[in-house]
């Protein structure tokens, strides 16, 4: 069932574990995500950032591929398709090809106008019935070529955005996109404190959930975050196991080179760190 994420992350949130958002790249990826989901019964959230939407040939090929799965596979766990970071333009673009969730990504304008800007999507998801994700304090590393350096976020300023009405709030805490560098100080749990207390009840979201150990994730969880992004460590996965079936020389075995036999390994990959990811969340079985 394709579905807004309000209902599915409030329900996190007071049952203390949060929903995995993993992002898709093509057809193995989301196949592999929505039936780890479906054999755990676990909520989940795909995440499509605006280069990965591009990719996979528009949004509206998303949405195609996305509904065509869920009643294809039997999907009946909920699933909301959400946009990653998206611009202004490209939270307009999603609205309109048939997203379920929308992330807005004002954190690199000035507050005034991250606010101006969050609160017409705050308007046009509310019409909808779509859940909005806003950003306040950029989330470090690379994404799509925007590179920032994880800064935490303001909580007036994360009082202010979440005043507006968003479903969710991603506030930088010091988390970073991609493998953590080796002198990472870790999460500021001080500031993550300091955010809950002025948005209350409101859903939050880890960024950057590559990486950071399983204590971390689960203080955060234990101070409100109901939602947490996953991608490069899926990449990661994928491309192990691919290798390793290449540099085996199965490729050049028999049919090897059949692209259903190619991709196999690196889609059994992505499976098994969607299910570990899902376990250490908590969500097994919340769907
Ligand atoms: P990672 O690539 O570090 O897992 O971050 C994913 C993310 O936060 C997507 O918005």
């Amino acid at each position: 069932m394709l579905v807004s994420a309000k209902e599915m992350l409030n329900k996190a949130r007071e049952g203390k574990y949060a929903v995995g958002q993993f992002n898709i790249n093509n057809l193995e990826w989301t196949k592999a995500i929505l039936l780890t989901a479906q054999e755990l019964q676990s909520p989940v959230i795909l995440g499509v950032s605006e280069g990965a939407g591009k990719y996979m040939c528009g949004y509206k090929t998303v949405v195609g591929m996305v509904k065509g799965m869920i009643e294809e596979l039997g999907i009946t766990v909920p699933v909301a398709l959400h946009l990653d970071h998206g611009t202004f333009e490209g939270a307009k673009a999603c609205i309109n090809a048939g997203f379920s969730s929308i992330m807005f990504d004002g954190s690199h304008y000035p507050i005034e106008e991250n606010i101006e800007k969050t609160t017409a999507l705050v308007h046009a998801c509310d019409i909808l019935g779509l859940s909005l994700e806003a950003e306040v304090g950029a989330i470090g590393g690379e994404e799509d070529g925007v590179i920032g350096s994880g800064e935490c976020a303001d909580p007036e300023e994360c009082k202010m955005i979440a005043d507006l009405g968003v479903t969710m709030l991603a506030a930088g805490i010091g988390n970073i996109h991609g493998k953590y560098p080796e002198n990472w100080p870790g999460l500021s749990f001080e500031t993550l404190a300091a955010v809950k207390e002025k948005v209350g009840d409101m859903p939050l979201v880890l960024h950057g959930g590559t990486g950071i150990p399983e204590d971390m994730i689960k203080k955060a969880i234990s101070l409100g975050v109901a939602k947490i992004n996953v991608n490069t460590e899926c990449q990661l996965s994928f491309q192990a196991a691919t290798r390793k079936y290449i540099e085996e020389g199965k490729d050049q075995q028999g049919k090897g080179f059949d692209p259903r036999k190619l991709l196999a390994p690196g889609f059994e990959a992505i499976k098994a760190t969607v299910k570990e990811k899902m376990e250490l969340f908590g969500s097994v079985g919340k769907a």
